[in-house]
């Protein structure tokens, strides 16, 4: 299977893009300082799928969220990567399919989901090159 490389260096703190890797979409997201605070003071042992930030992010690039685009319930497409888009009451993806809210580390906080959107195997390449797959 191919992989993709994604050049992050436009993507400024708050925003994300939507990149494709094997048909499905990915989220790359640039946290901003108060959405890393957000998802570190959470009580990891009260989440649905326990992860901390750290463990769905790389050492060094904490701020580079990292996910599938498709929601763990049934499949769709979450909102909250692009410009004005929702970002539900957890403040990082809606899913508007049978309302999913994931947080500032895409963990599922509320809604049917089962898990946190899924973090692909990926790593940097060079400080702005990601390399997905
Ligand atoms: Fe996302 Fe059902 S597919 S909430």
């Amino acid at each position: 299977e191919s992989s993709t490389e994604v050049d992050v260096s436009a993507i400024a703190p708050g925003q994300a893009i939507k990149a494709v890797f094997r048909k499905q979409p990915v989220f790359i997201r640039n946290l901003t300082p108060t959405e890393i605070e957000e998802a570190n003071k959470v009580d990891v042992s009260s989440l649905r799928d326990p992860q901390t930030l750290a463990e769905r992010t790389k050492e060094g690039h904490e701020n580079w969220l990292i996910t599938m685009g498709v929601c763990t319930h049934l499949g769709c497409v979450p909102m909250g990567a692009a410009e004005g888009e929702v970002k539900g009451e957890y403040g990082g993806y809606f899913c508007p399919c049978h309302g999913s809210h994931y947080d500032t580390a895409a963990r599922i906080r509320k809604g049917p989901a089962p898990k946190n959107l899924l973090v692909p195997d990926y790593a940097f390449t060079s400080d702005t090159v990601v390399k997905i797959g």
